[in-house]
């Protein structure tokens, strides 16, 4: 299995914990449990500042001050917040529970800011957030061991039933310290583990390793180290209390608890529900919904008085609102509505997939491209469906798949072709916490070979109807054995090379970046072959056509039409192709015909195909421009080469690109034909204003999407400050072109996606602004001519 020592390879490189918060009896994080009076604490969202609210014992009580948290911890009976920001420290206490807590500030210091605070029993412990030094409070002053542990730098920490565990930043090693002799056992217990994040609980500690496996030390007097085995980097995050421990599965958001007699700590109402964040109490567990984010509790020790599961607090915030979007994985991307301001983002956490940044591709005539801004990675997730995961990734995720099976099998390509051929009416929703999955997925594919009977017994049986099958011996020959010369980019899932056929075509090659993927196509191959059969049969101007696969062996590659003028992305922002010949669609109708061309492409996806096509990754990578410059929309319908989603895929870890996904798409998880005009909204903004989704605003200027930055402008009707300088200002007549498109791409952005238009509306006002252009040449030269006649 060489499959497998690449991918240790590959991983332990990144030995950097990118994991997700340590969510626990004592992390800080946005929903925190406070055990002795079973109060349960989060920070709210959608509301103007980010304010604590709490239940406990039957009521809802606003913690005061009123003003912005960015994490909180609870303990036995005291719990914490971080003021947005890091300066500020404050505590309360939920003793003498009435109205309202009585508060103390811990820490304040303006210069040196905190993070990672975390409340164990009645320790309060922090990370300086610049240099990773431990501080704590409310501890003896033996605490801290002697001076040792306070000249260590840590990458984060977690406080259990009198002690801390930290883990190192230079070597992911984990320390403990205390005021019992737990703290030494764990630490030594981990000595040979290389650890990726660590949770504390009553007197155990529990982790992922840099390879991905679980670790668990400590106690184990009621099995709460008794982890179930599960593949390698199965669980994202953990919550652990005195005797048992659950764990968040990163493929669909399910969460496991093990521990105490019997399954005490489980529960039936966990079942089918994803969650974002997970903490634990002595004997409790509480969870946030991804969903609703809503919280839930559940353990022997939850007994809120009515027997309900269901904290009554509003929605809660899946994680702190930063003020950059410098996010490492991407970004909620409804965040600005759940931090109730523009400029705040509430960052994804991190898969292991994406600690592997996909390397930049170069520019590709026929691939999809990394858009997000420099720092950005994307927010593409392991599971993603169709997107553009660099070279790294696609690998990873595949070998991922490969080595645990997880991925592999027998219901997976139905799940990788079902998401992506999505009926537009009846609102074809992700999973909820509620609807059936596979009942859904079932009913798509059903819709969709009802309609493939339809169409194979239709008229059609042109050869060119039918995606040909070629030998791989022929497209190896085609593309110079693929070639490094032939390699014209890297694109969602596979290496993308130009070749030319034996009968002189040319054309485009996507090779599955896997060796590995065999076992799958020999299981599915009809689906496989169905849904080929599908996407070779739409036909039309403004779309890539798929000309043909092959299928050999364990080799997987699908053909495309060659595009010579490459992708629009490149043309906007690639520094080498502006200065050449990009000056093409430097004139204000070519862009607008683009605009013109793309949207007819996606209009045809969304009306005329059959079934209907939600693209669902629109962006400028994905429209390419033929040899007349007539642009046109690739990609769509690629769920073939990617890694399968899990079957419930998690909702929130929507496919798409960050900067071009539909807020409404996370929100309320509806997926609709109104996403891809999101998505061509953002384009439009790309090509007026000649800026990235996601770009630096000035050096050193912190990221803004394109959407943030020219609607204000054009609501404001100063539509020229934003205009792409390399086109300059619009001529008289133009300008009405101009602005027409500009007023179309922002109703393609709102928020609300009942609020867009129809592609059907956007083609015809793109076709007026279009013919205004022309009409504008007319009309300059006869104001000119009146003038001079004058
Ligand atoms: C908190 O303060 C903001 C204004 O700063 C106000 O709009 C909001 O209503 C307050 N919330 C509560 C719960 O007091
Ligand atoms: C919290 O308040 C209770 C009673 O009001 C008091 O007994 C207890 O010591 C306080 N806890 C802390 C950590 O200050
Ligand atoms: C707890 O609150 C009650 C009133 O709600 C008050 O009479 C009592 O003094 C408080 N106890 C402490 C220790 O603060
Ligand atoms: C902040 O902390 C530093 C180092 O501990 C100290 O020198 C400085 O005076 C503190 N500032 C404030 C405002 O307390
Ligand atoms: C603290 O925790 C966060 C994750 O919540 C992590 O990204 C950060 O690097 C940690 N450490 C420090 C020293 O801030
Ligand atoms: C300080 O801590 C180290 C390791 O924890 C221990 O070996 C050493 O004896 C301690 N020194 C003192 C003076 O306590
Ligand atoms: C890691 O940092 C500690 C101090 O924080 C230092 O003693 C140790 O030598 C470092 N190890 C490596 C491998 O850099
Ligand atoms: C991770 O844990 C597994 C299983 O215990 C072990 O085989 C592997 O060596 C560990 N890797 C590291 C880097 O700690
Ligand atoms: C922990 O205890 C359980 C039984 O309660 C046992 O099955 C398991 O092997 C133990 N695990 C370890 C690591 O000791
Ligand atoms: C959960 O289990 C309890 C008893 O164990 C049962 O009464 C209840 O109906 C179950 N709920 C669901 C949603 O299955
Ligand atoms: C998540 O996946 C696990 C197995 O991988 C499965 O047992 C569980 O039912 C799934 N949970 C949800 C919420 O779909
Ligand atoms: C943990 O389990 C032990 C018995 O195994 C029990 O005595 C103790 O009360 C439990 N602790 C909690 C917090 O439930």
């Amino acid at each position: 299995m060489t499959t497998v020592s690449f991918t240790i390879i590959i991983l332990s490189i990144s030995v950097t914990s990118l994991f997700s918060p340590a969510n626990s009896l004592g992390s800080g994080s946005t929903i925190a449990v406070i055990s002795d009076t079973k109060t349960v604490c989060g920070i709210v969202a959608g509301e103007q500042n980010q304010l604590i609210q709490c239940y406990s014992q039957g009521q809802t009580i606003s913690v005061l001050p009123n003003v912005s948290f960015e994490s909180i911890s609870g303990g036995d009976s005291v719990f914490c917040g971080l003021r947005s920001g890091g300066y500020s420290l404050q505590c309360w206490n939920t003793s003498n529970s009435s109205s309202s807590f009585p508060q103390r500030r811990v820490y304040y210091n303006d210069t040196f800011l905190l993070s990672n605070v975390s409340v164990g029993d009645s320790q309060i412990c922090a990370l300086s957030r610049d240099t990773g030094f431990v501080k704590c409070w409310r501890v003896k002053d033996d605490y801290m061991g002697n001076s040792s542990i306070g000249i260590l730098q840590f990458e984060s920490i977690s406080s259990g039933l009198g002690f801390t565990c930290g883990l190192l930043a230079n070597t992911s090693r984990v320390r403990c310290w205390g005021s019992n002799s737990i703290a030494s056992s764990i630490e030594s217990q981990f000595e040979d583990f290389q650890m990726l994040s660590i949770v504390a609980g009553g007197s155990h500690v529990c982790g992922i390793n840099t390879t991905g496996f679980v670790i668990c030390k400590g106690s184990n007097s009621s099995g709460q180290l008794a982890s179930p085995k599960v593949p390698p980097f199965e669980f994202g995050s953990f919550a652990l209390g005195v005797n048992h421990s659950c764990a968040i599965r990163e493929s669909n958001g399910s969460v496991v608890c093990w521990g105490g007699s019997g399954s005490e700590f489980s529960s039936n109402v966990t079942d089918g529900i994803s969650f974002e964040v997970i903490v634990a109490g002595l004997d409790f567990t509480c969870g946030l919904i991804t969903a609703n984010l809503s919280v839930i509790c559940w353990g022997p020790g939850w007994n809120n008085g009515e027997g309900s599961n269901l904290v009554p607090l509003p929605a809660i915030l899946p994680g702190p609102c930063v003020q950059s979007s410098s996010c490492k994985c991407g970004i909620y991307t409804n965040s600005q509505v759940l931090c109730s301001s523009s400029s705040y983002f509430i960052c994804k956490p991190c898969n292991y997939i994406e600690i592997l940044s996909p390397p930049a591709p170069p520019p590709s005539p026929s691939a999809s491209h990394d858009d997000s801004g420099d720092k950005l990675s994307k927010g593409l997730l392991a599971f993603g469906i169709v997107g553009s995961i660099g070279i790294v990734a696609g690998i990873c995720t595949i070998v991922y798949c490969v080595w645990t099976g997880v991925c592999c099998g027998n219901k997976r390509i139905h799940n990788t072709v079902q998401p992506t051929i999505s009926a537009i009416n009846g609102n074809t929703t992700a999973p909820t916490s509620n609807s059936s999955p596979p009942s859904r997925s079932s009913t798509i594919r059903r819709q969709g070979s009802r309609i493939m009977r339809r169409q194979r017994s239709g008229t059609s049986s042109k050869h060119a109807d039918r995606a040909e099958e070629f030998f791989f011996k022929e497209l190896a020959a085609a593309t110079n054995n693929f070639s490094l010369e032939n390699k014209i980019g890297a694109g969602s899932f596979g290496i993308v090379y130009k070749g030319k056929l034996l009968d002189g075509r040319e054309v485009a090659i996507k090779r599955g970046e896997t060796q590995l993927k065999t076992r799958k196509f020999q299981e599915k191959e009809s689906a496989f072959d169905s849904e080929l059969a599908f996407l070779s049969r739409l036909h039309h101007k403004h779309l890539v056509r798929l000309v043909g696969f092959c299928q050999e062996m364990d080799e997987r590659l699908l053909v495309y039409e060659y595009m010579k003028n490459g992708a629009l992305y490149d043309h906007l922002h690639d520094k080498n192709n502006v200065e050449k010949c990009s000056s093409f669609i430097n004139s204000w109708k070519m862009r607008i015909k683009i605009s013109l061309d793309a949207a007819r492409g996606i209009e045809y996806l969304h009306s005329y195909a059959v079934p209907p096509i939600i693209h669902r990754d629109i962006k400028s990578s994905n429209i390419l421009l033929d040899a007349n410059w007539t642009a046109r929309v690739s990609d769509f319908g690629l769920s073939l080469m990617g890694p399968e989603s899990d079957q419930d895929f998690r909702p929130t870890k929507a496919a798409g690109t960050v900067g071009y996904i539909d807020p409404e798409y996370y929100g309320l998880n509806v997926l609709t034909a109104k996403s891809d005009v999101y998505g061509l909204g953002v384009v439009m903004l790309e090509l007026l204003t000649g800026k990235r989704a996601i770009f630096k605003n000035g050096d050193g200027g912190s990221p803004i999407s394109v959407v943030d930055y020219a609607v204000p402008a054009i609501m404001e009707g100063e539509l020229n400050r934003i205009l792409d300088a390399r086109v300059g200002l619009p001529e008289m007549g133009e300008a009405d072109a101009v602005e027409l498109m500009a007023y179309t791409a922002l109703h393609c952005v709102n928020l609300e996606g009942r609020e867009r238009p129809s592609m059907t509306d956007i083609v015809s006002s793109l076709e007026r602004a279009l013919s205004l252009c022309d009409n504008s040449h007319g009309s300059i030269s006869s104001a000119t001519i009146s003038i001079v006649s004058e």
